[in-house]
C-alpha cells in the first residue's frame, strides 16, 4: 500500500529522494467529470477521433501531427566547409535510455559519404598471415553480438570549461552523447581468420569519408569487446553512423569508433595520425600532452529540468537524467538540490548495463524556493563525478576534451531554470 503521508525530504531543499518519490501522491491529474469516462473528452463531449475512423497505414511511421517530429539540436559546421562539425541529442526532450537512431550525435571531419555496400570492402592487413577482404554480405555470415551502450565524442561539454557558464539546453551543452543498441561482428573473430603475427600490439581503423580518418587502438581493446558494427537499434547502421560498417568501441571515445570502415592496418606500434597528435589529445597545465586517452569519465546530467524545460506551478516534480561511464556500470547517481551539500540517492531505471547509459530519477517538493539542482554519478569501479573544481586544475587553459564534471541547474524563485557552476 502506497504511503499517503506526505514524504519526508532525504536532503535539504525539499529534496524527496528515490523512496519518498515511489509512494507519493502527486496530484497532477484532474479530477473526473461526470460522463468524461464514456466520451475520452474531459469536458463529456465526445471527440472527434472517435467519430470516424482514422488514416490508413503506410510504410512510414510519421509521428502525432500534435507531437512534431524531434530534431537534433546545437549543429555547427567548420568555417568554410559544407561537413565538418558536430550536432546533438536533445537530450531535453526524450526519456529512457535509447536514443532514436535519427537524434543521435553526429561528428563528422569532411561529411557523410554515400557508399554503396557493393562496393565497399574491409580490409584487414599488415601483420598478418592473410591479409583480407570482407564485403558486408560477407561480415552477415559471422556470428555477431548486440549490445546496449553509449558512444560520447571526447569533445562533450566543452563548453563547460568557459569562465562564465554558458547558456544553452542540455542537448546543447551535452549532447555529443547518445546510447544504442550495436549490432555486429566481434573483431576478435576477423582478426582470427586473418592471423595476426606474433607482436602486433595496434590497430590502426581506417574509414571511407573524404577525411580518411583514422585511429589507432591498442590490440587489448580490440579482442576485448571491439565490434564492426552494421545495426544501431536493430536497423542497419544510418549513413551519419557509418553505413554500411563502422568499429564500435565501447565505452571510448566516440572519435575511435571510426565511421564507414574501409581497413584495419595490423602494426607493431601507433600511426600518430592527425587525429590521435593534432586533435583529441589531453594538454595538461604543466605543459605535457596526455595521448590516446580514451575511456569516458563517469558523468551525469540532469535532463528534466534543465534550460528551456523551467517549472510552472509549485508541488512535487520529477528530477530525471541519464548516467553512464566508459568503466562499466553505473552503481549509484545521487542528486542536491542545494549546490551538493546535500545529497539523496536517486532510483536507477531498471538495471544498470555496462558501458550504458542509465536513466535515474529523484523527487522534488518545489515551494517557490531557489534552488541548484546537481546530480554525482559513481561506477562499479568506485569512480565518483568529479566537480568542475577538480576537472579543470590538471589541464591546460583551452583544453576541453574528456570534461565530465557536476552540471548544476540554477533554478529561481520564477521556475526558470539556467546553467551554474558550483
Ligand atoms: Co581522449
Amino acid at each position: 500500500m502506497a504511503d499517503k503521508q506526505p514524504a519526508e525530504p532525504q536532503a535539504a531543499n525539499g529534496l524527496l529522494g528515490r523512496r519518498a518519490f515511489l509512494g507519493q501522491g502527486l496530484a497532477a491529474a484532474s479530477l473526473l467529470a461526470a460522463g468524461a469516462a464514456s466520451a475520452g473528452t474531459a469536458d463529456g463531449s465526445r471527440a472527434a477521433w472517435m467519430s470516424r475512423p482514422g488514416r490508413g497505414m503506410t510504410e512510414a511511421s510519421p509521428p502525432s501531427v500534435f507531437a512534431p517530429e524531434l530534431g537534433r539540436v546545437g549543429i555547427s559546421a567548420a568555417v568554410g566547409t559544407d561537413g565538418a562539425g558536430a550536432s546533438r541529442t536533445p537530450l531535453e526532450h526524450l526519456d529512457g535510455l535509447i536514443t532514436p537512431s535519427r537524434l543521435h550525435f553526429e561528428r563528422h571531419h569532411s561529411g557523410i559519404p554515400a557508399i554503396d555496400p557493393t562496393r565497399h570492402h574491409l580490409l584487414v592487413h599488415g601483420r598478418v598471415e592473410r591479409p583480407l577482404l570482407f564485403s558486408l554480405d560477407a561480415l552477415h555470415r559471422y556470428p555477431m553480438v548486440s549490445r546496449i551502450q553509449f558512444l560520447e565524442c571526447s569533445g562533450n561539454s566543452g563548453h563547460l570549461i568557459a569562465p562564465q557558464p554558458p547558456e544553452g539546453s542540455c542537448g546543447e551543452l551535452h549532447g555529443l552523447v547518445s546510447n544504442s543498441e550495436w549490432g555486429g561482428v566481434p573483431l576478435g573473430y576477423l582478426l582470427e581468420e586473418a592471423r595476426v603475427k606474433p607482436g602486433a600490439s595496434w590497430i590502426i581503423a581506417g574509414g571511407a569519408d573524404a577525411a580518411a580518418m583514422a585511429r589507432s587502438i591498442p590490440m587489448d581493446k580490440i579482442l576485448d569487446d571491439a565490434i564492426v558494427a552494421l545495426y544501431q537499434n536493430g536497423e542497419p547502421l544510418r549513413a551519419a553512423q557509418g553505413y554500411p560498417m563502422r568499429l564500435f568501441l565501447p565505452g571510448w571515445e566516440g572519435n575511435a569508433s571510426v565511421k564507414w570502415l574501409r581497413s584495419l592496418y595490423v602494426a607493431d606500434q601507433p600511426a600518430m595520425t592527425r587525429d590521435e597528435t593534432a586533435k583529441y589529445t589531453d594538454v595538461q597545465a604543466d605543459g605535457t600532452v596526455h595521448q590516446f586517452t580514451m575511456p569516458m569519465g563517469v558523468k551525469s546530467v540532469i535532463t528534466s529540468p534543465s534550460p528551456g524545460k523551467d517549472l510552472g506551478r509549485q508541488g512535487v516534480y520529477q528530477i530525471s537524467g541519464l548516467a553512464w561511464s566508459g568503466a562499466g556500470r553505473i552503481r549509484r547517481v545521487e542528486v542536491s538540490a542545494d549546490g551538493g551539500r546535500s545529497w539523496a540517492d536517486a532510483l536507477l531505471d531498471a538495471h544498470a548495463l555496462p558501458q550504458s547509459q542509465t536513466r535515474f530519477r529523484c523527487g522534488w517538493r518545489w515551494q517557490g524556493q531557489p534552488g541548484v539542482l546537481v546530480s554525482r554519478a559513481t561506477d562499479e569501479q568506485g569512480n565518483v563525478q568529479p566537480t568542475r573544481t577538480e576537472v579543470m586544475k590538471q589541464r591546460a587553459a583551452g583544453a576541453f576534451y574528456h570534461y565530465n564534471a557536476w552540471q548544476a541547474w540554477a533554478v529561481n524563485a520564477s521556475g526558470v531554470v539556467r546553467n551554474v557552476y558550483v
